[in-house]
């Protein structure tokens, strides 16, 4: 009997009451003579004498119920209500909202900023399609230079009438041009930092790709020695990598810088010891530097005999690759949730 009671009152509860169809469907099921209580009140009429006590107490409960929850339901739906929508808890949490990530490329792009703002570098940003002469000419790549070959470079039609293919208009190869911006615009002393996307004619792999990342530096002042390069190149390492890093210095090319390096840091990963990252030889590259060529501050209006300066560029891409150890330049730009999600913490 009592099994009987706890099975029907689990049902009551269960059952769901949205509209004046499941009101009548309730009340002719529960409360009508031959209903499920009344059949119940039968079988009470012959239970030995000992458990009327606590039967009667538990089937009076079971009748209150059924008649309350009727009543609730009535009134509701009675009051002008069409349907009753399923009760709302309101002091249930929300539901949890998924938080998105920054992209690898600006996490590092971000580290790279605050590193050189804190020793008083401003950032400045420029165009990416650009003319010939702030992406080649003025820094010392004149038309024929051979060290345009360095760069594929996408050209940009200007129109069917006039600048076609080689008509001087290119999506910027590197990050330079706006060196020449910034010189040609302002006076020394110059300290600023350039982020900002380049394009390459390359076929994509998992090392190169079409477009990418570059943050360029050009600091331009009186006095500007080889050894202010040297420590700033220094300090940004050990910021980026870990105090442990040291930098090495080896004899490069670029036209507008004279001299030029590239620098490499020790390798992280394995301590300098030898991986597959350095290849076996404890260093991995991470930029382009040198002191300013004169030609190139010539060639913005800057007297070269009292200033000087130094330049750097690195890839962006490139520094976060190191980073996270990341082995294909294209999992950037393919927006995999699973890839970007790794970085929530970063
Ligand atoms: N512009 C060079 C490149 O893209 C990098 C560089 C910048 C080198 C400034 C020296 C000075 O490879």
């Amino acid at each position: 009997m009592k099994d009987k009671i706890d099975n029907l009152l689990s049902e009551i509860e269960k059952m769901e009451i949205k509209s004046k169809e499941h009101l009548e469907e309730f009340r002719l099921k529960y409360l009508t003579k031959k209903g499920k209580l009344t059949a119940l009140f039968d079988d009470f009429k012959v239970i030995a004498n000992e458990e009327r006590k606590e039967v009667g107490k538990n089937l009076n409960e079971l009748k209150n119920k059924i008649q309350d929850k009727f009543n609730h339901y009535k009134e509701k739906l009675e009051g002008g209500e069409e349907t009753v929508s399923a009760d709302i808890d309101l002091t249930k949490p929300a539901n949890p909202v998924a938080f998105g990530s920054r992209h690898p490329i600006s996490i590092v792009r971000n580290q790279i900023v605050e590193i050189f703002s804190r020793i008083g570098f401003t950032v400045k940003e420029d165009r990416e399609v650009e003319d010939d002469w702030h992406n080649f000419s003025a820094l010392n790549m004149p038309e024929d230079h051979p060290a345009r070959d360095m760069q594929d470079t996408f050209f940009v039609k200007m129109s069917p009438s006039g600048g076609g293919e080689g008509g001087g208009v290119v999506l910027r190869t590197h990050t330079s041009s706006v060196q020449i911006r910034v010189m040609e615009n302002s006076k020394p002393p110059i300290r600023s930092i350039f982020p900002g996307r380049v394009y390459r004619k390359e076929n994509i792999s998992a090392r190169a790709h079409c477009f990418f990342h570059q943050v360029e530096g050009l600091y331009v002042d009186e006095n500007v020695s080889f050894a202010d390069l040297k420590q700033t190149l220094l300090y940004f390492a050990r910021e980026m990598f870990g105090e442990k890093t040291d930098i090495r210095l080896r004899p490069s090319y670029f036209p507008f810088t004279e001299p030029s390096m590239e620098v490499d840091v020790t390798c992280f990963i394995c301590g300098s010891k030898g991986c597959s990252i350095c290849k076996g030889s404890g260093w991995v590259e991470i930029l382009g530097c040198g002191m300013v060529n004169p030609k190139v501050l010539e060639n913005c209006k800057i007297d070269s005999k009292k200033y000087n300066g130094f330049a750097f560029g690195m890839g962006i891409e490139r520094i976060a690759m190191l980073k996270y150890q990341i082995n294909d330049i294209r999992f950037f730009y393919e927006n995999d949730i699973r890839f970007l999600n790794q970085f929530k913490s970063a």
